[in-house]
């Protein structure tokens, strides 16, 4: 097929376009271009530096494509792009350029979040924007990802910084939340999957791990892949959201937005069985030895950390 993927270039659009070029697919990733895409695919990837959301698509040469599947999120609201615009706006725009080329295949990835909610606009951008693809008459499937972890992912990176930097870590709440935290491999199997199956269209799935973990079992499994010493320390939740507002307006690229802490505060809980039987997918469960792979390059936070004894878990300073 020849696949339009928007939002490409992202920590799953890699992920994505990997699994769908090794398919044998023809891809054009549509992004801003604030990350490049290299193409390691023989010429069968291209990348388009548009943006979406302001309409700003090369209709002409995108048409033949048969598909088109949408990645396209921000994890805050900036002054160069709102919720709004990037999960709504932009999927108006999907949809209009889907009816020009005639390209009625979707998958959109949403997230197990989505709800209409008046006060986060995170989950409730997410929502409206699968409202407008189940009223599109087009053939879509949603998928409804939890937690993504992978090499490249926000989950692991953070937590581990954290945990290198510091010996405490302060969970959110009691940290009894439920998340299914779901790796990015199984997601793109999933969004490959989905393209290859007619009959998920007009389904919504969640895409979620096998096994419900509490976030300070999440917590735990990340630190012991470290291999330190880790006290988990229960904060309130007011304490989370104005460390959380501080340090996204402090930073450019804070270890957590306050729609990621209200995930965690909510949990991201889902139902794995659907994607099992309607696409094959049996996503792997949340292990350390995964984790201990993953954590291996991740560089560490402000550059230094403040563990006194014991290392900061670095391979490099341990000398191995
Ligand atoms: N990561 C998770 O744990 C998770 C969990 C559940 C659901 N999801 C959903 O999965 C999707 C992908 O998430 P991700 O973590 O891969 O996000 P990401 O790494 O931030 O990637 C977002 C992609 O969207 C592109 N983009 C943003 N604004 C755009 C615009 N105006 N026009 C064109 N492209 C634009 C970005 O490229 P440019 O910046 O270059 O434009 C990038 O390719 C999102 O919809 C997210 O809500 C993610």
């Amino acid at each position: 097929m020849n696949v339009i993927v928007a939002g490409g270039s992202g920590f799953l659009g890699r992920h994505v376009v990997e699994e769908l070029a090794r398919r044998g697919h023809r891809l054009t990733v549509l992004a801003r271009g604030t990350r490049t895409t290299p193409d390691t695919h023989d010429g069968n990837v291209e990348t388009i530096a548009c943006d979406v959301a302001a309409g700003d698509l090369p209709i002409e040469r995108l048409r033949g494509a048969d598909a088109i599947v949408n990645l396209i999120g921000i994890k805050r609201d900036t002054a160069a792009q709102t919720f709004q615009q990037v999960h709504v706006d932009a999927v108006r725009q999907l949809i209009e350029l889907a009816r020009q080329i005639s390209a009625r295949r979707f998958v959109h990835v949403s997230v197990v979040a989505a709800r209409p909610d008046e006060r986060h606009a995170y989950h409730d951008t997410k929502w409206q924007a699968e409202q407008l693809f189940k009223e599109s008459g087009l053939d879509v499937t949603i998928l409804r990802p939890g937690v993504i972890y992978g090499p490249g992912d926000d989950m692991i990176t953070h937590l581990v910084k954290m945990i290198r930097f510091v010996p405490l870590f302060p969970v959110v709440g009691a940290g009894s939340s439920i998340l299914q935290p779901v790796h990015v491999h199984d997601v793109a199997r999933c969004v490959a999957e989905t393209l290859a199956r007619p009959e998920t269209i007009g389904a919504t799935l969640e895409v979620v791990g096998p096994e419900p973990m509490q976030l300070r079992e999440v917590v735990r499994t990340v630190a012991t892949a470290t291999g330190l010493k880790l006290w988990i320390v229960p904060t309130p939740i007011w304490f989370q959201r104005v460390s959380v507002w501080l340090m996204n307006r402090l930073c450019s690229n804070p270890l957590s937005t306050p729609a990621q802490l209200q995930m965690l505060i909510d949990g991201m809980a889902g139902d794995p069985r659907p994607v099992d039987e309607q696409l094959g997918v049996r996503p792997e469960p949340f292990r350390v030895e995964t984790v201990a792979e993953l954590q291996r390059g991740i560089p560490p936070l402000f550059g230094f950390s403040l563990r006194l004894l014991g290392g900061s878990g670095y391979p490099e300073r341990k000398g191995q």
